[in-house]
């Protein structure tokens, strides 16, 4: 097996503004979040992806860049980001970053030159058009609040793109020098030690509409000669794409290796909510076919929630209901037509159970897990703030005030923090859960340890086994080194299966990880009994690893 980090690393998402605040300032920054790294590093997360931490005038998250090589003061400063990824190393945790390219702010100076003057060497890193065109209304990203994709410009006298919100003008990336700057971004955080990027909006990067692209040129050319750069500069960073394209495109996205080393796998997290709303293993079972073998080097990150909104746009539309139904049923739930903007723990009703199964599932698939920050601990939502906001509440450390993410008076910190009822910091905090054996922060830990110990389902190809009911998913993922079996229970109710790996050339298992006493197996064929959203893995063979 060729080793390559990613394949089995566990990936933590955070965002500074809201992890911890070290100076009592209200804002989370780099020195809150060196303080933490322990916290993360016995959680056993191997790499942390930071959401956009550059200038920025903050109106879509910092997605709204002002200034690709610096540190939001607020934050702290680049001495600060060297000192705590120079400590994230020395735990074995690698840094990835968010590559925002698509768009920048409408304040970076680049737009500011572009819009004032027509004949500026900036004016063409946008993407500009004199008359309206005519599907200057379609295509939008956020609907609800975002009305256009094209908008005017009274400075310029024209029309310019933005796929996303009208702050976020798109760059002209048919530009070799808006390439160029790209390029020079993607070294400057190389060269700080950085291990790879999360691209932004990546399917938009080479589906530009109105940019003057060479009509002879591949468009999937510019992520091949984005890859071979970073490759040149930095050959163990990744790139992670944020991609959520169809199955028959994605290996387009991978290019055989030679384009994108990860893509989120969109597809299998909306079939997964399915699936549970459903507490049916079909629609896994659908998605697990429906993707195709990766290239070796190839692999997908796999996600429960993230700090978007759940994103349905790819389930037909009764299928979408049926999850709304289940799990965001309140209108003020919803968000852009298509998703749900809640926590994971919520979603699932407060049921742990129902939870640490599909954290386990979303480990044992066939990818790289991603975690989104609070979830570990099963933090809630805030419906009361805006759009997305809503999933993006302060880290809930221990029942201080603000729930020690910081010491301001609350009316000073960032964004609200929970306090109230069942996912308020009083209850729900990193504090009591270290100290409780079985809370969620405990379990999750047990399972990053043991995913760690299980790179089959980094590396493996999967099979889907038979099960004797149809809320059971079995699967197994076997490499030249083992094969590992997964076995969940989706349902609400206790389930019998039919376990049989005789086919596997296995004459007994090892139960490896479960939610349940572990029991010695001999013999290839089992009948298992799993408790309402049980679920087991076990390795095939005598060998107790
Ligand atoms: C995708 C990011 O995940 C989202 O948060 C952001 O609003 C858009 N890209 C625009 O940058």
């Amino acid at each position: 097996m060729f080793e390559v980090w990613f394949k089995n690393a566990v990936i933590y998402c955070l965002d500074v503004e809201t992890y911890a605040d070290s100076n009592g300032d209200g804002v989370g920054d780099f020195a809150g979040l060196s303080e933490r790294l322990d916290y993360l590093t016995g959680l056993g997360v191997t790499c942390i992806w930071l959401l956009p931490f550059f200038p920025s005038p903050n109106r879509d998250n910092g997605y709204d860049i002002s200034n690709y090589y610096d540190v939001d003061s607020r934050f702290g400063h680049l001495g600060d980001f060297v000192e705590f990824t120079q400590k994230a190393r020395d735990r074995g945790i690698r840094v990835i970053l968010d590559l925002v390219v698509n768009h920048t702010s409408n304040q970076h100076p680049w737009f500011q030159a572009a819009r004032s003057d027509p004949k500026s060497p900036y004016r063409d890193y946008y993407i500009w058009s004199e008359s309206e065109p005519k599907d200057a209304r379609q295509g939008v990203v956020f609907p609800g609040v975002q009305d256009a994709i094209w908008t005017y410009d009274k400075q310029a006298k024209a029309y310019y793109h933005h796929r996303f919100y009208d702050f976020q003008p798109d760059l002209n990336m048919a530009n070799p020098k808006v390439r160029e700057e790209i390029r020079k971004v993607m070294g400057f955080w190389l060269e700080l030690g950085i291990s790879g990027f999360r691209v932004d909006a990546a399917p938009f990067l080479i589906d530009q509409e109105g940019a003057q692209a060479h009509p002879d040129e591949n468009p999937y050319r510019y992520l091949t000669d984005m890859r071979s750069f970073l490759s040149w500069r930095s050959p163990d960073a990744i790139l992670l794409a944020e991609a959520n394209v169809t199955m028959d495109k994605v290996l387009k996205y991978f290019g055989d290796g030679t384009r994108f080393h990860m893509i989120f796998n969109f597809y299998l997290n909306q079939h997964l909510f399915l699936s549970l709303a459903k507490q049916d293993a079909g629609p896994i079972r659908e998605a697990i076919a429906a993707a195709p073998p990766l290239p070796d080097l190839s692999q997908w990150g796999n996600f429960l929630r993230n700090h978007d909104e759940l994103d349905l746009g790819r389930l037909a539309e009764a299928e979408r209901e049926q999850v709304f139904e289940q799990f965001g049923p309140d209108p003020k739930m919803q968000l852009y037509d298509r998703g749900i903007r809640r926590r994971f723990l919520p979603m699932m009703g407060g049921d742990e159970r129902r939870a640490m199964m599909a954290f386990s599932l979303m480990f044992s698939l066939p990818g790289t897990p991603v975690i989104w920050y609070g979830d570990e601990i099963g933090m809630g939502d805030d419906l009361t703030q805006k759009e997305r906001q809503a999933v993006r509440t302060p880290m809930q450390w221990n029942p201080d005030e603000n729930g020690g993410f910081s010491t301001a008076s609350p009316k000073d910190v960032v964004r609200s923090v929970i306090s109230k009822g069942e996912y308020g910091y009083q209850k729900r905090n990193v504090m009591h859960q270290r100290r409780d054996p079985n809370s969620m922060l405990n379990r999750l830990e047990r399972l990053i340890r043991m995913r760690k110990e299980c790179p089959e389902f980094g590396y493996g190809q999967i099979a889907v086994l038979p099960s004797t009911d149809p809320a059971v998913l079995a699967h197994c993922c076997a490499t030249s080194s083992g094969t590992l079996v997964g076995v969940h229970n989706l349902s609400d109710q206790p389930k019998k299966t039919r376990l049989d790996v005789t086919d596997h050339g296995a004459k007994s298992i090892v139960e490896i990880l479960g939610d349940h006493p572990y029991e010695v197996r001999k013999g290839a064929a089992h009948d298992l009994e799993l408790e309402p959203y049980g679920f087991r893995w076990f390795r095939l063979g005598d060998d107790i690893p």
